[in-house]
Parts: C-alpha cells; structure tokens; sequence
C-alpha cells in the first residue's frame, strides 16, 4: 500500500521525518513529496534516505527548459498509485492553494490529481491560523471531505503561545490509519514468518531447491505489519523486496532457516511456517565444483531438521518459569494429492494450532503464483475451505484465524 506524504516549508518540516517511520512500521511504502520551501528547512536526503525513494520536488525536473516526459507527466501517475495523500506540516500559503484549486508545484498538483483521501496536518503561527482567510480555507477543504488533523495548543517557534502546533505524530498517524481502513487486531503481537525456498548446496556452484517466490510468506509479513503487529521475517533467498517495517533476516539452507527461527522464537506469540523448507540436502557438500563426466553420479541425499518440530519441542522442553505465552503455532502443507487428509496429517505429527492446506496442482494457486487456493485445518472441527483469492487476501484471513484463536484462548 502506497501513500504520498506531502511536506511544505514550516518549522515542523522535521517532524515528517518521524512520520515516514511510523507509516513504514505498518508496512506503508512512502513517496515524499517535498515544496520548495520545505527543502530550505529539512534536505530531500533525509527523507529519501529514510523512504527509501528519491524525494519529489520540482514539477519539471531541476534544470528549467530539460524536463522529460517522465518527470511532465509523474504527477499523474504518482496520484493514481497512492491510497491517501497526506500534507505534514500543511502552511497556510498551501491550504490557500488547496482550498482554491491552484496547482503551481508538484505537491498542489498531486492534490489535484489524485483520487486518493486527502489529509492535511496544518502547523503554523497563532495568528496566521487564527486568521479570517485560513478560517474560511479549512472549512471550504472541510466541506469538501478533506480531512483536517487540527493543530496543538502550545509554545510555537515564533515564540507566542496558542494553537498552531503540529498535531503529535499519533494524531496524525491515527487518522491515516482510519482512513486507510488499518485495523490493529494484532497490536501488541509479534509475528515470526518464514518465507521463500531454502538453497542446499552440492558444491560451490549448484545447490537443491524449489519453485518458491516467496510471496505468500511476504504477503502475511506485511499484512501482520498493517494490523499493527511487530513482524520478524527469516526469508530464504527471493528476488522480492521485504515490506519496509519487518526486521528481515536472510538465510540460505533449511539448517540456517532452523538456528534463525530458534534463535528468535521467545520473541513471537505468532508463527507462521510459509517457507518452502527442503526435506533433504546433500550429504556432503563439495568444496569445489564437481567435474563433468560421462557416467551418472548418485547424489546421497540426508534429511534437513523439521524446523516446525524442532519449534514444538523447544516449546514443550521451556521450563513452566520461561514460558510466558505459548505461541501460537501455523503450518503449511503444499499437497498435490489428499489435500485435507495429508495436511491433517502434518498437523498431528508438528504439534500446530492450525494448517494452511495449499493445493499446488493449479497455475493460480501454490508456487510463484499471485493467487492461491487453500484450505484451513484446525485440530478439532471441519476443514474450512476458501475461494481462489489473491495472497495478500489469503494472508489476511490467516491473520483473522489467528486473531479468532487467540481470543478463543484468552477466554
Ligand atoms: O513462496 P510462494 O511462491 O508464494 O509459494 C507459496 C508456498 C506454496 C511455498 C506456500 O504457500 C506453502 O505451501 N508453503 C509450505 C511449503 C512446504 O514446504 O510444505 P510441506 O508440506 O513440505 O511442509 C509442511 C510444513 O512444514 C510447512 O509449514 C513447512 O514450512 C514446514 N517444514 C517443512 C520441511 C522442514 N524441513 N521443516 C519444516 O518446518
């Protein structure tokens, strides 16, 4: 989910800073977008260097009479990718221009563009938001379904005392959040995902491993971040970008996946087992590349450890002292036959709470596609079977059994 985060040129310029790791912790991909008196307060740099995109300042690149038809043009296509527009801090200058309709930037002709929310945090001196003008200007943007986060009281950089403070960054952040239909069901939680295959090597240059991309573990990575919950992801090697907000630890074997998982299980109350973990690897990896030859060659072949196993043993082995909260334990099982019949079986025989039964026989569904077809298994009670959807849906409702059966419980 993308939102653009719009900074016009006040003192509280800075506080955007903050706003763009708030927004990032609940998986948001931001684009700032920055007025050419913003940049006399804070330098595009911070704000690229902590989004992890270029910051948008000029409309028609920086040099008069060079624009391309990229940078003519990108206003559009950044106000059709967001989901919400937010301007923190907002002037007085620029709801001016807001509440009028005038586009002379790139930011006042975002506002213009886009069919996204729009949010507008202003900040500025008590008298110039006391004024008879930005009175009239916030009610008209009001009127029109613009989304005002009023200003603090307090002491203001021009030294007088009154509203016109930034709202605190919660304020701010609250608001996005409604507005963008955020829930926080997992707040509080911390979700440890495995993503992605896992690599097992022969020698130096080949190895053993699967068809997984990686992006059904991705996907519940970063819908637990926009449910607000802390998310640690141990990937194997994919080519995807992790959401921004996960602490991300990469590994290659199922061994490495095994000491990652174990090493960071007291933290989570959640685990969810979508990785693609290999169930055997070489027996001895070559420490140089294996010659060609004329006669075949047999690989032997030995088990990798079960890592969902090794995580019920290690929860059954912690002393009654240690064990604050069990956590709540989700698996996979990539079937091709039996679907419900085969993953029950490895729910019994890994210790879950819960498996996503994930037929891998179709297109649409199971390795590298976008959408999945999978069906919920529960210790107890009838499987539960969902309708071919996206990943990013298959996630969600993951997440939503996992809200379900912690509450369940809890009581
Ligand atoms: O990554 P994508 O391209 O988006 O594809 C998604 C997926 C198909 C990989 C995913 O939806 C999926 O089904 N993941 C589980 C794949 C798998 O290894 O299934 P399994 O039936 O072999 O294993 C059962 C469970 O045991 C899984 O949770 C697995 O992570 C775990 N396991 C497996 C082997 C092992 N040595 N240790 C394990 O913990």
């Amino acid at each position: 989910m993308k939102v653009a985060l719009g900074v016009s040129g006040g003192i509280a310029a800075y506080k955007a800073a903050e706003l763009v790791r708030i927004f990032q912790e609940r998986g948001l991909d931001v684009q700032v977008v920055m007025t050419r008196s913003a940049c006399e307060f804070v330098t595009p740099l911070t704000f690229a260097a902590l989004s992890g995109h270029s910051v948008i300042s000029e409309m028609f690149g920086r040099h008069p009479g060079q624009a391309n038809l990229e940078s003519a043009i990108e206003h559009i296509e950044v106000a059709q990718s967001i989901q919400a527009l937010i301007i923190a801090p907002a002037t007085a200058d620029l709801m001016a221009k807001l509440a009028h309709g005038l586009g002379d930037d790139f930011l006042t002709t975002l506002a213009l563009a886009t069919p996204a929310p729009l949010i507008v945090c202003p900040a500025m001196n008590v008298g110039m938001w006391d004024n008879a003008a930005t009175r009239s200007n916030v009610a008209l943007l009001r009127k029109r379904g613009v989304r005002i986060v009023e200003p603090d009281e307090g002491y203001l950089a021009c030294g007088m005392t009154g509203p016109g403070r930034l709202a605190s960054t919660d304020a701010i952040a609250r608001q996005v959040f409604e507005t963008l239909g955020l829930r926080e069901d997992l707040k509080g939680e911390t979700v440890l995902v495995t993503a992605g295959p896992t690599c097992e090597d022969i020698d130096p240059v080949r190895f053993l491993s699967n068809r997984s991309s990686g992006k059904m573990g991705y996907a519940v990575a970063e819908a637990g971040l926009r449910r607000a919950a802390r998310v640690i992801l141990v990937s194997g090697p994919t080519a995807l970008a992790p959401p921004s907000g996960v602490e991300l630890q990469q590994v290659r074997s199922a061994e490495e996946m095994e000491k990652a998982v174990l090493a960071r299980l007291k933290e989570a109350s959640v685990v969810v087992m979508a990785a693609a973990v290999a169930d055997y690897r070489p027996a001895k990896t070559g420490a140089r590349k294996m010659k060609k030859s004329d006669t075949p060659r047999q690989l032997i072949l030995k088990p990798t450890p079960d890592i969902l196993k090794s995580i019920s043993k290690s929860i059954s082995n912690r002393r009654t002292s240690q064990l604050r909260r069990k956590p709540l334990i989700v698996g996979f099982a990539a079937e091709t036959d039996h679907l419900v019949q085969n993953a029950r079986a490895k729910l019994n025989s890994k210790g879950l709470d819960m498996i996503v039964a994930n037929d891998v026989t179709r297109p649409d569904s199971g390795f590298d596609a976008d959408t999945n077809r999978v069906t919920f298994v529960f210790p107890n009670g009838k499987p539960r079977v969902l309708e071919p959807m996206s990943k990013q849906d298959v996630a969600n409702r993951i997440l939503d059994e996992v809200v379900r059966l912690r509450s369940k419980n809890r009581s």
